[in-house]
């Protein structure tokens, strides 16, 4: 079987080492990839948002089975093109990925199926005025939202009316680009956040085990927005009842809404929660696996992850009896210098040979160079852990990661803490 991931950080080399354990004579291709895919699959030089040129590799080399990671590539619709030419291909289409690709979108069809989320308002650039006034309709503070892909930097939390205005101004001026056509108002909900990843084959929904990612640069939830610098898996501020909640008052709804609204949604739908109170609100959705969070997540995968993306496209999902892991896991993310401000590459990384086996190392911003890994900016490793509960697995990666050195590693101290 020849699989192809699109895609170049650890979550690509997440969904790659879980094909691997389950098909070992698979031949995997991961476009663009990175260090460690480099290492032990082939990387192919197409960019992640190369859809056409993606394609036509797929078609050339006959291709069995492709998994994109990235959002940028699903909401450029990717899916679309692939299936065009017959490639199969695991991901939702140009139109479902809007669940992504437009926060407004989103928040339409949550409000239309009564599942609850943040009170919101959204604007057009020809209604500046008007939504710099609705922004005194909120509370402080206030969220603002631009409502395309800003590669994680669209959402401001504002602390005064002047501050919102003054970003609302910025937005429409083209401060995200066309990110930034229309701004979403929203109520700021406190509470604590979870990451529910879910398959759906268009009529069934199916969470993978619960997830908690830590988005901010430093210790304490401190410094700015990353993509996310660790994470574990399960998350036990889902616990039962609050799954009950879950079930009922989001998942299902979503299905019904789907349908009704004839969204044929295949493959991951990964919802951002914020639970208060045992109650459930939904942030975000986005429409592809999570990173850092399927690094915590698919170790504990023990079902093969290909039959289930197969069972998705051909709307099989209910015949899966999908099985998890029971231990705890924790992943640690190391970046570059600097991030997510500022990049350092091409500094040499030592010491990953020295793992223990039964850590999981995942490339992210890496590159090899002849028989050296070096770091290529960003987030440039995650490794995992699996142990009887989440204060072993936490131990068991922070002792891990005194045996990786590079210059100026980043990293989080209270990853699980
Ligand atoms: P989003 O991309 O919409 O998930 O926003 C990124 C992050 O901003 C979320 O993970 C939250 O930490 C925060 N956030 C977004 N919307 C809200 C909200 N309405 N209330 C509080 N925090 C929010
Ligand atoms: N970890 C958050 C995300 O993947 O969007």
């Amino acid at each position: 079987m020849k699989v192809l991931i699109v895609g170049n950080g650890g979550r690509e080399s997440a969904i790659a080492d879980t094909v691997k354990r389950f098909h070992t004579d698979a031949q995997i291709f991961v476009a663009p990839g990175n260090g460690g895919t480099a290492k032990a699959f082939t990387n192919v030089p197409i960019a992640a948002d190369q859809i056409d040129a993606l394609a036509e590799f797929a078609k050339d080399e006959q291709i069995d089975f492709t998994i994109v990671g990235p959002e940028v590539p699903l909401v450029l619709g990717i899916v679309d093109r692939f299936e065009a030419l017959g490639i199969k291909v695991f991901g939702p289409n140009k139109v479902c990925a809007q669940f992504e690709g437009s926060k407004r979108f989103t928040k339409e069809f949550l409000m239309r199926n009564d599942i609850p989320t943040a009170k919101y308002a959204s604007f057009n650039s020809d209604e500046v005025e008007a939504c710099v006034a609705e922004v005194e309709n909120f509370s402080l503070p206030v969220v603002v939202k631009a409502d395309g892909l800003a590669a994680g930097k669209g959402v401001l939390i504002c602390e005064s009316y002047e501050d919102a205005k003054k970003e609302i101004r910025e937005i429409f001026s083209g401060k995200f680009e066309g990110a930034g056509d229309t701004i979403v108002l929203e109520e700021f909900l406190t509470g604590i956040e979870a990451s529910l990843l879910c398959f759906v084959d268009g009529k069934t929904i199916v969470p993978m085990e619960t997830a908690r990612d830590y988005k901010r640069a430093l210790d304490d939830d401190k410094g700015l927005n990353t993509g996310g610098m660790g994470g574990f898996s399960p998350n036990p501020i889902i616990t039962a009842d609050v799954k009950k909640v879950i079930d009922k008052k989001i998942l299902e709804p979503i299905i019904t809404g789907f349908q009704k609204e004839n969204l044929d949604f295949k493959g991951v739908l990964f919802i951002g929660l914020m639970i208060e109170n045992g109650e459930p609100k939904v942030l975000e959705f986005n429409v592809r696996f999570g990173d850092p969070e399927t690094q915590s997540v698919l170790p504990r995968l023990k079902t093969d992850l290909i039959e289930i993306c197969n069972a998705c496209i051909e709307g099989r999902l209910d015949e899966i009896n999908m099985e998890w892991d029971e231990r705890q896991s924790v992943t640690l993310v190391m970046s570059s210098k600097g991030y997510p401000e500022t990049s350092h590459k091409g500094d040499v990384i030592e010491g990953l040979d020295t793992l223990n086996p039964e850590t999981y190392l995942f490339h992210a911003g890496t590159k090899k160079v002849g028989d050296e890994i070096q770091t290529d900016g960003g987030r440039v490793l995650a490794i995992t852990s699996l142990a009887g509960n989440l204060e072993e697995a936490r131990a068991n990666v922070y002792e891990e990661l005194k045996k990786i050195r590079f210059y100026g590693m980043q990293y989080r101290t209270d990853i699980a803490k």
